[in-house]
């Protein structure tokens, strides 16, 4: 049974039966992690803000949003996989916990034309104005997702927006064609500033493929010059940041770099978003690895027709924060970003990365649960995932499939999961799991209609 509504941040709203939001989830809304100042999340989004003095900086804006904002303002289809509720938590059908900071991107672009003061105030470096033509958004996001050490159903992102007059576009555009061909292109000084910028090598980046395609309403030339700079200033931000992580490690490993200075590769992955196109993901090699850190590209037209904009011509970005930190701060599981521990929460300070020192590991305690599905209802495997959390809490570590099987005469499929419980601060009694192990077990039978074995 559902209650009638239900409070987020001191609003009421009324349920349906898209309501999924559970309690766990919506106690984190209220924990502002971006605004606690010796926090590695807070510590990274003040550095990313610091890399952008001319955007403006929103770190300050609710998680409640409109189905509208999230999804449709955005181009996502009717049928979009992303607007299930087995993916997003609803409050109700017409309002949801954001899944992306993007689902700013029009509310915030179409404030400049309509003097939304009461938006635009919460912007914090206000010098930056027009605050809606630039602007950065940190923010707490939400997604029904698996239960591991990297994942956790509320994380953060950084979303980027940048916008330009598309006449000047056409004038920077011209004066280049006119320079370069005075010049004869490619010569020193283009080779030099390619040299400067050699972690970027830009001129991957103008590649626009067959199935990532510049829009209709936009020249080849423009999108280029969007993209180009796009990945300049993301370039710029990534590397200024990895080159603070390791002068932070070095002081304490002494890693080395080549010629004494780090370098970080990057590339761009043809992508595709509703919202974007081309679009991109962003990686960069660090530590031996490719990491995918966020998704890009040239902003929907459509999107700045909406907001009233459409002489302007723009990039977005949508960074996710949690990945980069644990790397940055040597986090090894997610879930340490949520504890109140002091072992955990004094180890930082503002504007410095430094590695954190894991204490000690506690034991885990596993437990497996082995279950017919229900051959009436759907089976989804986050709405298990939300039930362990709903009962254990942060005590679960992981919930993992390790076995599956159909029974060759009914056809009836078997499943077994791993359940790891493990605390981050003390010692867990094999009593107090079972107690929790119990109580999910009959909460699955009661609300998910499996069958135990
Ligand atoms: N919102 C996208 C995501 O969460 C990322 C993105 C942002 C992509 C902006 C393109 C532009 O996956």
């Amino acid at each position: 049974k559902k209650a009638d509504t239900i409070s987020v941040l001191g609003t009421t709203y009324s349920t349906d039966e898209w309501t999924n939001a559970t309690p766990t989830i919506l106690e984190k809304t209220g924990r502002n992690l971006l605004h606690q100042h010796s926090h590695p999340l807070a510590i990274l989004k003040e550095l990313i803000f610091k890399e952008f003095p001319e955007f403006a900086h929103y770190d300050n804006i609710s998680p409640v949003v409109s189905t509208y904002q999230n999804f449709d303002s955005l181009g996502f289809s009717e049928d979009h996989p992303g607007r299930s509720a087995t993916d997003t938590y609803y409050i109700n059908q017409k309002t949801l916990l954001r899944t992306h900071t993007s689902a700013h991107q029009l509310q915030l672009l179409a404030a400049g034309k309509q003097k939304d003061d009461q938006l635009l105030r919460l912007a914090k470096n206000r010098a930056a104005a027009p605050m809606n033509e630039r602007f950065l958004v940190a923010a707490d996001v939400y997604r029904r997702d698996e239960i591991d050490a990297s994942h956790y159903p509320v994380f953060h992102q950084m979303e980027g927006v940048c916008t330009f007059s598309r006449a000047e576009v056409q004038d920077q555009l011209r004066q280049k064609a006119l320079k370069d061909a005075g010049s004869g292109a490619h010569g020193a000084e283009a080779a030099a500033s390619q040299q400067e910028g050699s972690v970027a090598k830009l001129s991957d980046t103008t590649e626009i493929g067959k199935d990532n395609p510049v829009q209709p309403e936009h020249t080849a030339e423009e999108a280029a010059f969007v993209a180009e700079h796009m990945k300049k200033m993301m370039n710029n931000m990534v590397v200024q940041i990895l080159t603070k992580a390791v002068a932070a490690q070095k002081s304490t490993n002494d890693v080395a770099s080549k010629e004494g200075r780090p370098e970080f590769p990057v590339r761009w992955i043809d992508a595709f978003f509703p919202f974007t196109s081309p679009s991109w993901e962003m990686e960069v090699f660090f530590q031996g690895e490719w990491l995918e850190i966020c998704g890009c590209g040239v902003m929907k037209q459509s999107i700045m027709d909406d907001a009233g904009m459409s002489d302007r011509i723009g990039w977005a970005f949508g960074f996710g924060l949690e990945r980069l930190a644990m790397l940055l701060f040597g986090i090894p599981d997610i879930r340490l970003f949520w504890s109140t521990d002091p072992r955990f929460t004094d180890q930082f300070a503002p504007d410095r990365i430094n590695t954190f020192k894991q204490f000690s590991r506690h034991p885990a305690c596993t437990k497996d649960v082995s279950f017919w599905l229900p051959t009436s209802d759907e089976f989804h495997e986050n709405d298990l995932m939300d039930l362990v959390r709903e009962t254990a809490g942060d005590l679960v570590e992981g919930v993992k499939l390790i076995d599956s099987f159909a029974h060759p005469k009914s056809g009836k499929t078997s499943r077994c999961y791993r359940i790891n419980y493990c605390s981050m601060d003390r010692n867990v009694t094999n009593e107090e799991i079972n107690a929790i192990q119990d109580h999910v077990r009959e909460l699955m039978v009661n609300r998910l209609g499996v069958a135990l074995r």
